[in-house]
């Protein structure tokens, strides 16, 4: 019989639910439907399958991408789970990003992937979507385009690798690649070792293994409620891995139907608990950095959540979460210690339990409707009790002074030597990662284990994409004598799964014009104190002044260096000079945020 979306006496709603929604302007409603109708039939749909609600099923599979590899059966799972309880699945591509595959970085691209990921939510008729992503920058560039586009979302994560093997000792990606390299480097290792570990690093797909960036964002997008808490650290080829998705389909459903969508669902109580989390897990540097970038997208949140809401809320978080790169241990450990429920059971005084989730109920009711059992005691936990942690308070610490006047970050608890957190000695400064590749490991480089090595222009305009450059090396001949850490400054980043006694995401960046972080020279005094959240540039003010002016002068009107060059950038890497804010902004691009444009240090024309 005729279907009723062609009869033209009564109106199309715009704000329909499923393939009524969001028509393309043909000036003729009516016709818009028909053809929508007409080009998704010849995919074999039937007029019964296009009238249930459609949940869009977002597919970041890449054969580049090892991290997403399980997004087939995922996606599969996921549309069981959608069809099981009445609704429609649909899924669609969006690019992917793999740490490894994303010349010059994965946060280069993270922004292009959100807009990504907010247009096409926005174009398609979909009523509820889920994210299916894993790798680093993947989850937080769907969870800002997700919240910019506010329709009903929820998360579903690839999951963690599992570890491998090599001479008896458990390995994974990447804390472990960074660790075998240095020894190799050192010389500990010989090109045997290397190569047989080269096979082991990373034994199945999945997201790094300890708790990295992907690691981080998983337990943080449990945190904020957009994923399901039994969500974040089954393995990639286990099968709970594909349960949680069956499960995700059905939750998608409710959200198609609820309309429960980002904006109101997030909260500050619910970005507070992301803190609390991050800093319970002795997380990584970079979720900062996305954490501002999620939190800016959102109108009521914006400008509420900044670095200092990061130090404030870790100084009464415990580190109970013993995974490396802080402590010892792996993903599919802390799966089977209880993975976040138990932790968050454990965080439960510190946390906002009447934050929403995506399930439509809040955190504290989620804790008690979902069953849990704890371990039996053990004398090393994978989560310490609450008065017995790994690291008392402040694994992630946020740094001021004359040298970061805006900020820097610091994971405290991942420094090797700890004197080092209250250290004052003089710089070696490279001026670019080229500068330092070139020199770092020079018998002739005037460096001892108390020098301060610097990095200058890795910043997000410096070095467009602000690379995870930030773990300089230990030069080659003080890693021949055994030193393994040093203290280490540059404003980009480095890998979640590194460790040391590092500072990073320094702001103003030093190819801003006015940073400090620009006009540092070799043998210049620097000095942090992470217990009282300094880094300060023993230079006085008018010798500052004057290197500032300097170099002011010597750039003026030459086109030379990022800041005045970006005008004249073409393409995708132009866009991203010129509108990228900085680090602890979030390092997004200003018109993407919640505020816009307006009060950003905009390129005038
Ligand atoms: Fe994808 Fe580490 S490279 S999570
Ligand atoms: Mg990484």
């Amino acid at each position: 019989h005729p279907s009723p979306d062609y009869d033209l006496s009564t109106p199309i709603d715009p704000n329909a639910v499923g393939l009524r929604q969001k028509l393309p302007g043909y000036g003729d409603a009516h016709f818009s439907l028909f053809m929508r109708k007409l080009f998704i039939k010849a995919l074999g749909y039937s007029e019964d399958a296009l009238s249930r609600p459609i949940v869009g099923v977002v597919n970041t599979y890449s054969s580049f991408n090892p991290c997403h590899s399980n997004v087939p059966q995922l996606i599969d799972a996921v549309k069981r789970g959608v069809q099981l309880s009445g609704g429609l699945a649909i899924d669609f591509p969006t690019i992917s990003l793999h740490e490894s595959f994303s010349s010059p970085t994965s946060m280069y691209l993270r922004n292009l992937m959100s807009m990504d990921t907010e247009e096409m939510i926005q174009a398609q008729p979909v009523d509820a979507v889920v994210l299916i992503g894993g790798c680093d920058k993947t989850t937080p560039a769907q969870l800002m385009g997700g919240i910019s586009a506010n329709k009903p979302i929820i998360h579903l994560v690839t999951g963690p690798m599992m570890p491998g093997s090599y001479q008896g000792v458990r390995i994974g990606a990447c804390t472990d690649c960074r660790n075998n390299w240095a020894k190799f480097r050192a010389g500990a290792l010989d090109i045997e070792d290397i190569s047989a570990l080269n096979e082991e690093l990373a034994p199945t797909g999945g997201t790094c293994g300890v708790m990295g960036t992907a690691s981080t964002m998983a337990c943080i997008l449990v945190a904020l409620g957009m994923m399901p808490i039994n969500g974040a650290t089954a393995p990639a080829v286990s099968s709970a891995r594909l349960r949680i998705a069956e499960a995700t389909g059905t939750h998608a459903v409710q959200l198609a139907k609820t309309q429960l969508r980002p904006q109101t669902l997030l909260t500050r109580k619910s970005f507070l608990n992301a803190i609390i989390v991050l800093q319970a897990i002795g997380g990584s540097t970079n979720a900062i950095v996305h954490l501002m970038a999620i939190a800016n997208r959102h109108p009521a949140i914006a400008g509420t959540i900044n670095l200092d809401t990061i130090d404030e809320f870790g100084r009464t978080t415990p580190l109970l979460v013993d995974l490396k790169p802080s402590g010892d241990n792996y993903m599919t450990d802390f799966h089977n210690a209880g993975g976040m429920l138990a932790l968050l059971h454990e965080l439960k005084p510190l946390l906002h339990l009447s934050a929403l989730t995506v399930t439509g109920r809040t955190l504290g009711e989620e804790l008690v409707f979902t069953p849990f059992r704890p371990l039996p005691p053990s004398p090393t936990p994978i989560i310490r009790p609450f008065a017995s942690p790994l690291y008392p308070s402040s694994s992630l610490i946020v740094l001021r002074g004359n040298l970061a006047p805006r900020g820097a970050v610091m994971k405290a608890s991942a420094s090797k030597y700890t004197h080092l957190l209250q250290h004052r000695g003089p710089a070696v400064v490279f001026t670019s990662p080229s500068d330092m590749a070139s020199r770092i490991d020079s018998p002739s480089l005037d460096v001892t284990p108390s020098s301060v090595l610097i990095l200058q222009s890795i910043g997000p305009v410096g070095n467009p994409g602000m690379p995870e450059a930030g773990l300089i090396p230990i030069p080659r001949k003080l890693a021949a004598q055994g030193v393994q850490d040093m203290l280490r400054v540059s404003d980009g980043r480095m890998s979640g799964t590194a460790g040391g006694t590092i500072i990073l995401h320094i702001s103003p960046e030093s190819a801003d014009p006015d940073s400090n972080l620009g006009i540092v020279r070799d043998g210049d005094i620097v000095a942090v104190d992470a217990s009282n959240r300094t880094l300060t540039l023993d230079v006085s003010d008018e010798e500052v002044c004057r290197r500032k002016a300097q170099r002011k002068e010597s750039q003026a009107g030459t086109g030379t260096g990022p800041w005045e060059a970006r005008r004249g950038v073409r393409g995708y890497r132009g866009l991203y000079m010129r509108e990228v804010n900085s680090a602890e902004e979030g390092a997004d691009f200003g018109f993407l945020t919640a505020v816009g444009p307006a009060g950003r240090d905009t390129v005038s024309d």
